[in-house]
């Protein structure tokens, strides 16, 4: 990466939270302005209709669209890396109940990182497939152990990872809706510049650490509700209201007493989010489909009044948390299943900043006192 942005010299401006600043260059994505949203060149629109998660994931882990054959090859080697090992399923069961599901992926990547270490015969792209394919059984394995301690199995049949998860969720073949909705929220969800989970997992790569390090670090940078959290704290927001009405009143008196709105707004736009078409005509979809358009008026509502008041528009975690609802996915695994997708723009930085690294260490500018005398303990 290179960091002249961050460099000393570099023009002293207020640079809270590196807002608008350049650190680096990417060939993976360019998220804003002409771009929308853009995968390797491919417009997200492009892919969110025609494409799988497996072709979107190859695109981002080897660089290309994959031929039929490569793209045959490629599903086979994920369907066969979806079992998890004896060891791992050991840890899993003793998390709590009570735990989130966030810190079960972030210890369980930690965990695989232990039994199935980076090293000369598990390489970085080998790495990259066994996550991909396993995280689905890592996150249903435990839920299902945590909420009747019964140990079900970690493999399916299914086509996709989208089938695979929705089939291992629900212990039953989900309908085609569901498995192209959420095919499509894992294609929307893949990648995203310098995003700070993105981010956090080029800093520790570039420390020279090994490749779970630097995915267990995103991990816990995505949980927060800044970033990731936000799709489960949309949800929670949106289940308290019945009625379009009651929002309205609701989130009014939300921004009247300066709280947050999760889901609302963006470090990288400024007018829209470019994937909140995408998700948000999936959410109309889906919330008609199982005769509950409430929860879609109760959504839009929130949406007009944000824009409204406050000139902000819905991020893709907004409409993600009703299209997720409306297939019974449970809120607490909402920000998992952005760890199963986002798993592969990590992944593809990880490889960019390895491919030309240079040490992420910016300055600060120092504000605290200076030149004191140290005062003995005694005399303190
Ligand atoms: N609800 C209410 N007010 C919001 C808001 C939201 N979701 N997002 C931004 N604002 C307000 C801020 O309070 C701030 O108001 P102020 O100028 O009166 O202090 C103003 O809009 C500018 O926001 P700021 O926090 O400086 O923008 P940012 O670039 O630092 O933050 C986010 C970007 C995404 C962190 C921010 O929009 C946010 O907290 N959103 C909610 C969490 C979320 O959905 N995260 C997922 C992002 S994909």
């Amino acid at each position: 990466m290179g960091d002249a942005a961050l460099k000393n010299d570099a023009p002293k401006k207020k640079t809270g939270g590196l807002a608008g600043i350049v650190a680096g260059e990417t060939e993976i994505s360019a998220a804003g302005g002409a771009h929308n949203l853009e995968y390797r060149g491919y417009s997200i629109y492009d892919l969110a209709e025609h494409a799988t998660f497996e072709e979107v994931a190859y695109l981002l882990v080897y660089g290309y669209l994959p031929k039929q054959a490569e793209l045959d090859g490629y599903k086979n080697k994920l369907r066969a890396l979806r079992d998890i090992p004896q060891s791992l399923k050991e840890v899993l069961e003793r998390i709590p109940r009570d735990a989130h599901p966030m810190d079960v992926m972030r210890t369980a990547t930690s965990f695989l990182g232990n039994v199935e270490p980076e090293g000369d015969d598990n390489c970085q792209e080998a790495i990259t497939d066994r996550l991909i394919a396993a995280y689905p059984a890592i996150l249903v394995y435990w839920w299902h152990f945590a909420q009747t301690g019964q140990r079900h199995d970690c493999v399916t049949d299914a086509d996709t990872l989208a089938e695979h998860f929705l089939t291992l969720l629900h212990r039953g073949k989900p309908s085609d809706l569901h498995i192209k909705a959420m095919n499509v929220s894992l294609i929307l969800y893949a990648e995203h510049e310098f995003n700070a989970s993105t981010f956090t997992a080029r800093t520790i790569a570039s420390t020279l650490s090994d490749f779970y390090s630097a995915v267990t670090g995103a991990i816990g940078a995505l949980r927060g509700p800044l970033h990731g959290g936000a799709n489960e704290a949309a949800m929670e927001l949106i289940r308290k209201f019945d009625t379009a009405e009651a929002a309205t009143a609701g989130v009014k008196e939300m921004l009247a007493t300066k709280q947050l709105v999760m889901g609302f707004g963006h470090r990288v736009y400024s007018e829209a989010d470019p994937r909140n078409k995408v998700i948000k005509e999936w959410s109309r979809r889906l919330c008609e489909e199982g005769g509950k358009p409430e929860l879609f008026a109760v959504s839009e509502a929130i949406e007009t009044l944000m824009w409204d008041e406050k000139h902000l528009f819905p991020n893709l975690d907004f409409y993600s948390a009703s299209t997720y609802h409306m297939m019974a996915i449970p809120t607490p695994m909402f920000t998992p299943i952005f760890v199963m997708s986002r798993i592969t723009g990590w992944a593809a930085h990880i490889f960019e900043q390895r491919k030309n690294n240079k040490l992420i260490r910016p300055s600060a500018d120092y504000t605290g006192p200076e030149k004191l005398d140290y005062v003995p303990i005694e005399a303190r």
